[in-house]
């Protein structure tokens, strides 16, 4: 009798644990949140979330990090991407461990549910509903968002509240601990899912899923995966990323932010659309269907390596329809012409980080290795044209090693940074600063108000202005360029010293951060002190309350400010005192209150009118001479 029922009940669990979990029918007992004690365990505990890559936003591992409020870092090591891949687009379907913090948060008096608070900011056409079940992949309920949410009325949003995103977690407890359970892992139950493909995918055993979860749970529900660890994830093998590029503090600058984003529309398309593909048609064996997902990529690794190798000219084509509006204004070069202006890419070119010299046909450039996600340099370049903008002459596709060069015209006499802070400051005086500062304000000018959508720079700093042969200045280094404006960003770029308070605090960017940017540039230019000392102070900070007194304890300020490479010169301590002014206004931890590019030029221009009237033979005299 015994070994029959027990016969029985082990068919029964086998039905249930081969066939996939029922479509949610009726609401789930806890779509409110997963009710908890506050008492169970020493909360708040570190918890994981199964989460899987997907077309189109979630490609990429900054975006998904920015919305866990998590580093790359720290979704790629569990997930078992290597750093050196972390910036590669992500496949759809790629799975991926998210660590958050789980806590038992009380609703009201008699209900507490268990979640990771996570704040997202509302943007135009997202619901509580939306957000909820794709950008979080129900992991959490509009349900329980409109519970942890009681002020806000779900029907009437405005764009970028923050909305509190209960991702539902829990936490092991204390018995579950003695059984060495240290995580648990919040999982969507996807239709094609069974209970078997679910342990087996965790390397748990189904009884210990079951018990800490509600019985029969459906499509859609979270469950919560007891793991002593997280098991090691099969990532789908990539094609590997071009080698890294050396930090290049002057020209080159912080190119890191553009990634895999920008590649990803070129390679990873194809392989995605292929993806899409086999993941959808692996229903019900997902196990199966994991192994053919592997070998489809394979597959596709080497249909992406002949297309690299055999094919080269097809896929410099598509860079080519990419950016087919610009073409006419670029040239496209050889990589034999590269090579031979650059001795083959020798040291002995290296101009700084990725940057090279070459000569071709007796002209010189400035030619720039990067990755194929030259792409975002490329739109924005193409927009803009002026003259205190370095100048891209035209660019270069190597298909052998998934390079991309961008050739720039090459700019004589190095960046300001070079100048101010090296042993040529006393050659910088006060006339060329101040031309130096119009320049720079007439480039930005350009960029924030005649290019649409606008486009914000996001790295104005003086390693990014390049000095021409007559000293003119030109803005360097769109690589961090953003288009589009008020964006938020978790990623924070850019250089320490420059950066604007807000963009830290919030991540907005906005044309105001150039402008707080370039306030820290002019002063530099007046004190010829760094931005961002040896021990790591900033020098806006000492810039606070410059404007504060009569104006006679201002200009004693001043004087402590000004570099003493000017003061052994005379120079006219009015335009001096003016620009200062001017970088004070820009410094205003309010963005609102900064002045935009147009009033700084305007203000700048005006004193340059006043001091230097006419006469243009002290900026274009040799420099040699100028002291
Ligand atoms: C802790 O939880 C137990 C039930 O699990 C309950 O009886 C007890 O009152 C709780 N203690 C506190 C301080 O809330
Ligand atoms: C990361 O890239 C390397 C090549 O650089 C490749 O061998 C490896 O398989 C990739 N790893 C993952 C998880 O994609
Ligand atoms: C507490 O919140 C839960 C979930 O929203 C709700 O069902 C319950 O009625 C509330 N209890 C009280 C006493 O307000
Ligand atoms: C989540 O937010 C709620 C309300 O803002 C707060 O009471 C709770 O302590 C927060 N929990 C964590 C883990 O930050
Ligand atoms: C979330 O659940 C809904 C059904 O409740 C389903 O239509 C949707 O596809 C799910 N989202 C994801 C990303 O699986
Ligand atoms: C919607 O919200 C706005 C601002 O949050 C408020 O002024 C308006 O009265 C609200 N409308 C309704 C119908 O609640
Ligand atoms: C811990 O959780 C397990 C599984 O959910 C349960 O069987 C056990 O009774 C719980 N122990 C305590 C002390 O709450
Ligand atoms: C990581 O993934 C690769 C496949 O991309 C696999 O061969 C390797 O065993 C995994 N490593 C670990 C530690 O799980
Ligand atoms: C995961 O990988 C590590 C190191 O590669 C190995 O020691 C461990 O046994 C693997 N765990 C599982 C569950 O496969």
């Amino acid at each position: 009798m015994e070994p029959q029922i027990r016969h029985g009940c082990s068919l029964l669990l086998f039905i249930f644990f081969i066939f996939p979990f029922p479509p949610s029918s009726a609401q789930s007992p806890d779509a409110d949140g997963y009710s908890c004690t506050a008492n169970q365990t020493t909360a708040p505990c570190q918890a994981y979330v199964f989460y899987r890559a997907t077309a189109p936003d979630f490609l990429d591992l900054a975006t998904i990090a920015d919305l866990f409020w998590v580093s790359r870092h720290e979704i790629s090591r569990p997930s078992n991407i290597s750093d050196s891949n972390a910036t590669f687009p992500l496949v759809s379907g790629q799975p991926l461990f998210i660590p958050i913090t789980c806590s038992c948060n009380s609703v009201n008096a008699s209900v507490s549910i268990s979640y990771a608070n996570l704040s997202y900011k509302i943007n135009s056409g997202d619901s509580f509903w939306l957000v909820s079940t794709s950008k979080f992949q129900n992991l959490t309920t509009f349900q329980s968002v409109e519970v942890v949410n009681p002020t806000l009325v779900p029907t009437n949003l405005s764009i970028g509240v923050d909305v509190v995103f209960p991702i539902f977690c829990k936490c092991p407890n204390s018995t579950q601990f003695k059984n060495r359970v240290n995580f648990m892992v919040s999982y969507v139950i996807h239709p094609q899912d069974t209970l078997f493909s679910i342990a087996s995918r965790f390397g748990v055993p189904t009884s210990e899923i079951t018990a800490a979860n509600r019985p029969n749970p459906k499509a859609f529900d979270t469950i919560f995966i007891p793991v002593s660890r997280l098991p090691n994830l099969t990532q789908p093998i990539v094609l590997p990323p071009p080698p890294e590029q050396p930090p290049a503090p002057a020209i080159e600058g912080k190119n890191r932010a553009v990634t895999g984003l920008a590649i990803g529309m070129g390679i990873a398309g194809f392989l995605l659309i292929l993806m899409v593909g086999l993941w959808v048609c692996g229903v019900g064996k997902r196990r199966r269907s994991e192994r053919e997902m592997k070998e489809g990529i394979e597959r596709q690794k080497l249909q992406e390596v002949g297309i690299w190798k055999g094919k080269g000219k097809e896929m410099e084509m598509d860079l080519m329809a990419d950016v087919s509006d610009c073409l006419d204004k670029y040239r496209v070069f050889k990589i034999e012409e590269l090579n031979e202006a650059t001795n083959g890419f020798h040291e002995r070119s290296l101009i700084q980080g990725s940057v090279y010299k070459g000569s071709i046909n007796g002209v010189e450039f400035a030619i720039k290795k990067m990755k194929w996600n030259a792409y975002e340099q490329l739109k924005i370049l193409q927009k803009v044209n002026h003259g205190n903008l370095v100048k891209l002459e035209g660019f270069c596709v190597d298909p052998d090693d998934t390079t991309c060069y961008l050739i720039y015209e090459y700019v004589e006499n190095g960046s300001l940074h070079s100048w101010l802070h090296g042993s040529q400051k006393r050659k910088l005086n006060w006339r060329r600063r101040l031309r130096i500062a119009i320049d720079v304000a007439n480039g930005l000018l350009y960029v924030h108000e005649h290019t649409r959508p606008r486009v914000v720079h996001k790295d104005i700093k003086s390693s990014n202005i390049l000095l021409d042969a007559s000293m003119r200045a030109k803005i360097a280094n769109f690589g961090l360029a953003k288009s589009g404006c008020n964006a938020i960003t978790m990623h924070i770029v850019g250089t320490q010293g420059y950066i604007a308070p807000e963009y830290i605090a919030d991540g907005v960017v906005s044309t105001k951060m150039d402008i707080f940017a370039f306030g820290v540039v002019l002063l530099e230019l007046v004190s010829g002190k760094e931005a961002i000392d040896e021990e790591g102070r900033v020098l806006w900070m000492r810039a606070s309350g410059f404007s504060e007194g009569k104006e006679k304890e201002k200009l004693d300020r001043l004087k402590n400010w000004i570099d003493e490479a000017l003061f052994e010169q005379s120079c006219p301590m009015e335009s001096v005192m003016d620009v200062m002014n001017v970088a004070v206004s820009c410094l205003q931890k309010d963005p609102t209150k900064r002045p935009s590019m147009v009033e700084v030029v305007y203000a700048l221009s005006k004193s340059d009118d006043a001091v230097f009237d006419f006469s243009d033979d002290t900026l274009s005299a040799p420099i040699l001479t100028a002291r």
